[in-house]
């Protein structure tokens, strides 16, 4: 596996970072997570627009240009021998003395890709669904931001497979939903798709936009607005959607069924039209 660390390609096993880097010390940085299918990266202009929101929100400068990370990231596809991957890119502020105000003068950024073999959702997981719990939303307000500080997701990820479920809904502040660990929730009522408009409080998806310009371009009725959370265990589907995850149905939450228990008909419409979708951006 090629990895590229700092303006070099090369093995995982040589990639080394310093203990001090700020990343390691803090947490202070950001991440991306890019599908590729057929070894073409999946709406990377949008990737990179969101990478470049991440990175002003922190403070942090861009270590290259839009043109300089195609480059890198075309590169590192080529290096990797799976046909579809997903790419996991990591910026850090560096490598500094210990002090949580920003080094200054400032330290070069850490800059890490890695490839991985992307696997998409086995076909028996798209007829049965997942199973999710839902859980108090105790994040920061700024989870606009993809930081790689995920303590807090990763405990509540957790808290689903130890209910051998497999994502957790957030509610915030006893009212409202915001998304999954990993994941943005859409909620169906009533024929209607129905999510949360993109806000500090949730991560701005990829996968979210995609589904609901398909929405859009297919005459689906949606509304993006506020969900409360007796809207989501009063759903009639639930889908969660995420660029490595792509399309699912939640067919239990909190052990109770989701509407028929089974991916409904709205989940089976933009699954189809997901994947359609994918095959013809592919083409072109
Ligand atoms: N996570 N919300 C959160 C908190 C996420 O971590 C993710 C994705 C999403 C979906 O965003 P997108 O559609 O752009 O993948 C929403 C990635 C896959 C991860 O951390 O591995």
């Amino acid at each position: 596996m090629t990895v590229y660390l700092n303006g070099q390609f090369m093995p995982i096993t040589e990639a080394k970072v310093s203990v001090l880097d700020r990343g390691f010390i803090f947490g202070d940085g950001v991440y991306e997570v890019i599908p590729v299918y057929s070894r073409h990266a999946f709406r990377l202009g949008e990737h990179l627009q969101r990478l470049r929101h991440s990175l002003d929100s922190i403070k942090l400068a861009n270590p290259h240009s839009d043109t300089e990370w195609t480059d890198i990231i075309l590169e590192l596809i080529a290096r990797n021998t799976p046909e579809d991957q997903y790419l996991y890119l990591h910026i850090t502020r560096g490598a500094a003395k210990r002090d949580h105000a920003f080094p200054n003068p400032p330290v070069p950024p850490t800059v890490f890709l890695l490839s991985n073999p992307l696997n998409t959702p086995p076909a028996s997981l798209l007829h049965s669904g997942i199973s999710a719990i839902s859980a108090p939303d105790n994040r920061w307000l700024r989870c606009d931001i993809k930081a790689i500080s995920l303590l807090p997701n990763v405990l509540l990820r957790q808290m689903a497979i130890d209910a051998g479920c497999a994502e957790t809904i957030m509610i915030r502040d006893n009212a409202f939903m915001t998304e999954g660990a990993a994941s943005n929730i859409f909620v169906v009522k009533n024929g209607i798709l129905l999510t949360p408009p993109k806000d500090h409080l949730m991560l701005p998806g990829i996968t979210y936009d995609v589904i609901l310009e398909l929405a859009a371009a297919n005459g689906i009725p949606h509304q993006v607005r506020k969900i409360a959370a007796h809207e989501v265990f009063d759903a009639d589907e639930l889908l969660l959607t995420s660029s490595t995850k792509e399309v699912l149905a939640i067919t239990l939450l909190d052990g109770k069924p989701v509407g028929a228990g089974r991916p409904g008909p709205m989940f089976t419409q933009l699954h189809g039209l997901y994947q359609d979708f994918k095959r013809e951006v592919m083409r072109a």
